[in-house]
């Protein structure tokens, strides 16, 4: 296999596996990174205030594209989890409403929902996945067991954080439409290992990041 460390600016005597929590940049994307950042500095002013947001305009159409999704339905945020909270904090959620989820969730994506059940009264309720992982339509039907006709809001990771499944969200999401369920899926890993088309997955909501694995 070709040797890719010199394409990083890492320690050469570190050999670094946790491009899951933040990932290093590849050295070209450091060079753009860095002439983007002389570039503010050179006339502050007129690059945020006249610049920027055509730029933003234009990155978010190359995401787009990445992505196979409309420029205009995508929103920058700082992270994954950030994007989980304003999806969570911004739903009307009624006392005795259900979060369903899996119980292979990333910590700070539970802690935000049980913030929100806390503050609105709504259950947030984690169906077992068990291991070793069924084939994905198995696995989707084990996820199902939990749905109950309180269940408002289904929440999993695409690409879960303690155990590196796939999960089969299509086919989830594609059941809770059906339902009338609302979707939010956490990819923090996924736009770098998956090939993502979003408007084929079906979630209503989907965050993910680009300083992980991409
Ligand atoms: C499934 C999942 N969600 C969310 C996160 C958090 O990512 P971030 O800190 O970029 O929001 C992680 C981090 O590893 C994760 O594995």
């Amino acid at each position: 296999m070709k040797d890719l460390k010199p394409l990083f600016l890492l320690d050469p005597d570190v050999h670094f596996l946790n491009h899951g929590s933040f990932g290093a940049a590849p050295r070209p994307v450091m060079a753009a990174y860095q002439a983007w950042q002389m570039r503010l500095e050179r006339q502050p002013v007129h690059f945020l205030v006249n610049e920027l947001p055509g730029l933003l305009h234009a990155a978010r159409e190359a995401l787009g594209h990445y992505l196979h999704a409309p420029a205009d339905d995508l929103v920058y945020v700082p992270n994954a989890t950030y994007g989980v909270n304003v999806v969570a904090r911004s739903l009307a959620l009624q006392p005795g409403d259900e979060i369903l989820t899996s119980d292979h969730e990333y910590g700070a994506c539970d802690n935000a929902w049980a913030l929100v059940c806390r503050k609105t009264g709504a259950v947030y309720r984690r169906q077992p996945i068990p291991l070793p992982a069924a084939p994905p339509q198995e696995m989707a039907a084990q996820f199902w067991q939990g749905v109950t006709p309180r269940t408002k809001v289904i929440f999993l990771s695409h690409i879960t954080s303690p155990t590196a499944l796939t999960l089969p969200v299509a086919e989830i999401c594609a059941r809770a439409r059906q339902a009338g369920i609302l979707t939010l899926v956490d990819g923090a890993h996924a736009p770098g290992q998956l090939a993502l088309d979003l408007p084929a997955l079906g979630a209503d909501f989907y965050t993910g990041n680009c300083h992980k694995w991409q």
